[in-house]
């Protein structure tokens, strides 16, 4: 392992990503080492909804824009500008869905962190190629519309995250970090 990498790992804000095509190796070498992760036994209780191509420019025209409007009816244009091509600033958008259910000893809590661990590894593995990475939630991913046109079927499924991946124009700047004094107690 590359542990440089780690200690160096930066997001890119979606809106300062590039959105030209990834090529589909890319993208397969992402999905595919990044659902390896952590699971305790090996539920599967995730999806993940590829979005890429016209999907993107149809999903922010079709669902994410007119939900906005009825939401919001008194946004001004440059607000409407915005939400028009939310998906649009990514190559690709994988909507990560949490979908657990019920299981006689592994608790929902557990099904729902195994998401979030494929969120963190689709991200990784993603800046891990080089790209630009970002995990958003935003409003949308709460918005009863988007859950069920990106196949949630049951009441208990939520999008744990949606990786938006692109291209990098520039390094991202240092955010802050937490202090480890203030999070980690050795015993
Ligand atoms: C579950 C989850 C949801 C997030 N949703 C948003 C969001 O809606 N908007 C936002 O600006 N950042 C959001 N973030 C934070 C971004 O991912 C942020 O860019 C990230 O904290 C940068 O950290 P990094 O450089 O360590 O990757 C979210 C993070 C997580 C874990």
């Amino acid at each position: 392992m590359d542990s440089n990498f780690y200690s160096k790992r930066r997001s890119v804000l979606a809106k300062k990503m590039l959105n030209n095509p990834i090529p589909d190796e890319d993208l397969f070498k992402i999905l595919s080492a990044g659902i390896r992760v952590p699971d305790h036994g090996a539920l599967n209780p995730w999806k993940i909804k590829v979005i890429k191509g016209d999907k993107l420019k149809k999903i922010d025209e079709e669902i994410i824009l007119p939900e906005f409007k009825i939401k919001n009816p008194q946004a001004q244009p440059d607000m409407l500008e915005i939400e028009s091509k939310r998906l649009q600033r990514a190559s690709v958008v994988l909507a990560v869905i949490s979908s657990p259910f019920d299981h006689p000893s592994i608790p929902e809590w557990e099904m729902r962190l195994s998401a979030g661990a494929v969120c963190m590894n689709l991200l990784s593995c993603a800046q891990l190629l080089g790209y630009a990475g970002q995990w958003l939630t935003e409003w949308y991913a709460y918005n009863k519309k988007v859950l069920s046109y990106l196949g949630c079927e049951k009441e208990t499924d939520q999008i744990a995250g949606f990786i938006y991946i692109g291209h990098k124009t520039e390094e991202p700047n240092e955010r802050r970090r937490p202090d480890p004094a203030n999070v980690i107690e050795y015993l």
